[in-house]
Parts: C-alpha cells; sequence; structure tokens
C-alpha cells in the first residue's frame, strides 16, 4: 500500500518528482549496500539472433538479464577504443561489465546520487571506470569529450529532459552515439524524439523492447523474489516490489497491457 502510493509520487512530475527520486536513489545504497547487488534495471531477455550476433552472456552470473540489458545496448555504440560515458550509473554494474568486456578507451559513469557514487567507487575499486557524481543536465566535462552516451532505465526520472539532451549534444564529438533505454507511456515517448530531433541527434535505431523486459520480470521472479525476502528490510519490501517490476506490480501490468513502453533507441550526433 504505502508501496504503491510512493511509486505513484516519484512517477509524478515536477521539482517534487526529482526531489523524491533522488532520495530513493540516495536511500537504496544506504538500506541496501550488498557488495554483489550491481544493477537497478529490470532486465533484458536476448533474442537468438542478438545471442547469434552479440555474443551471449553467463546466465550463472547474479543478474545476468540486468548484465544483458547493458551488454545488448553498449553492443550497439561499437565500443572499442572508444571514451564512453554513462549517465544515471547507479549501482555501476553495467558500466564495469562494459569496461571489462568492450575494450573502451575509457569509462566514466556520472550519477546524481553521492552514495551511488561512494557505492561505486568502493565496489569497483581497481576497475577501470572513473565514477563521478553529477546531474545529468549540468554535466561536469567538457564539451566534444565522449564518443559515446550510455543511459540506462534513467532518463524518465529527469526534470528537464531536454536539457539532458542538449547536454548529451555538446559531451559528444561529432559522430557520436546516444545510446538509451528507457520505459514511458507514449505521450512521454514522443516529446523525447521531439528533444532528439531539435539537439539535432539522427536517430538510427528505435526498437519496442516491451516484449524483452517482460519475459525478463517474469524469469527472474523466482530469484528476485527469494532476493528481496532474504535482503530487503521489511519495512521497505513493498515499495522495493514496485521498483524492482515484480510480477503484480503496477509496472509489470502497465507494461503487459501497452500502457507503457520499454524502447531502445541508438542516435547519432552528425560528423
Ligand atoms: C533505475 S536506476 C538505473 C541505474 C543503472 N543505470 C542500472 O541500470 O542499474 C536510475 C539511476 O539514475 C540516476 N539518476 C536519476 N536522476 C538523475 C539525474 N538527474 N542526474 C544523474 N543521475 C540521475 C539515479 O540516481 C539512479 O542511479
Amino acid at each position: 500500500m504505502l508501496g504503491s502510493l510512493l511509486f505513484k509520487l516519484v512517477r509524478s512530475s515536477g521539482g517534487v518528482r526529482e526531489r523524491l527520486w533522488k532520495l530513493a536513489y540516495e536511500t537504496f545504497p544506504r538500506v541496501l549496500p550488498d557488495a554483489d547487488w550491481w544493477f537497478m534495471n529490470y532486465g533484458y531477455e536476448p533474442t537468438d539472433a542478438e545471442r547469434a550476433t552479440y555474443g551471449t552472456l553467463d546466465e550463472s552470473l547474479f543478474q545476468w538479464r540486468s548484465r544483458a540489458m547493458y551488454h545488448y545496448l553498449a553492443a550497439r555504440a561499437h565500443i572499442e577504443g572508444k571514451e564512453v560515458l554513462e549517465v544515471g550509473c547507479g549501482r555501476g554494474g553495467g558500466l564495469r561489465h562494459v569496461a571489462e568486456t568492450m575494450r573502451p578507451a575509457s569509462a566514466t559513469g556520472l550519477d546524481f546520487a553521492a552514495s551511488a557514487v561512494a557505492f561505486c567507487r568502493k565496489n569497483h575499486a581497481g576497475i577501470p571506470v572513473n565514477f563521478v557524481e553529477g546531474n545529468s543536465m549540468d554535466m561536469p566535462f567538457s564539451d566534444e569529450s565522449f564518443d559515446a552516451v550510455l543511459n540506462v532505465e534513467s532518463c524518465h526520472a529527469y526534470r528537464d529532459q531536454a536539457q539532458f539532451i542538449r547536454e548529451v549534444v555538446r559531451v559528444l564529438r561529432p559522430g557520436g552515439q546516444l545510446v538509451l533505454v528507457d520505459v514511458r507511456a507514449q505521450w512521454n515517448w514522443d516529446p523525447l524524439y521531439e528533444w532528439l530531433s531539435e539537439a539535432g541527434l539522427e536517430v538510427r535505431e528505435n526498437a519496442d523492447i516491451t516484449s524483452n523486459v517482460v519475459a525478463a520480470i517474469e524469469l527472474d521472479e523466482p530469484t528476485k523474489r527469494a532476493l528481496i525476502k532474504k535482503r530487503v528490510p521489511f519495512w521497505l519490501r513493498g515499495l522495493f516490489t514496485e521498483f524492482a517490476g515484480n510480477v503484480g506490480s503496477q509496472l509489470h501490468e502497465r507494461l503487459k497491457n501497452g500502457e507503457i513502453q520499454y524502447r531502445r533507441l541508438v542516435a547519432i550526433k552528425p560528423a
């Protein structure tokens, strides 16, 4: 009940929503300090064609489908030799996967939650990734300093998403790519396409991956439910079940009935 109410509040709009998201993301690493919990996305079940094109992952790894969300997104940006930025890196596991398996020239993770950045610095020490605290709408980086920007299930929470897109264009080099996955309603996708176009980015791929995410949610349900029971404090379980998008959550229901769509975008800054 409380979980569902809070979930509705963070899905509302404006500065209140931004403050609630920040409070939530600052709180998670404090109440869930588990060093092996590296991901906060709903997971992705790859197709056979993707497995053939981009390779397979070790399915015995903890949260492998959340890792797959990154793998099959970042692979589309052909990361090798590139300077990569992730905006909204959370607990850092996705960028770590990219750094360890895709040979970028450099990898930088940005997040506005100080506790998430502290978690990343502690738990991914020794991995060649630089974790930085900062806001997606005012990034602490010079113009044209990256070849690829990753954004995983994060930008729906930004107060001014048009400004975020302008920032992406500023920090990308000509020819650079934005690769993004997110979940939102169609009425909320339309403005994003407009902001991409206004900022001069060319959309090269726009795929509805809702069915892959629903499949991941359903396949991961027993593991996730057991994990929440074991590791999440009882007073946070209701809220957490909504955030984690378990079977029966509002998120799962709305993905299945088509009210919201999970999409993947690849956009290029013209050379
Ligand atoms: C759902 S989590 C996803 C984390 C990570 N990408 C993953 O897939 O595991 C969203 C992340 O975006 C970050 N975030 C939200 N608003 C942000 C903002 N305005 N600037 C930077 N990071 C932000 C949150 O702190 C959180 O870590």
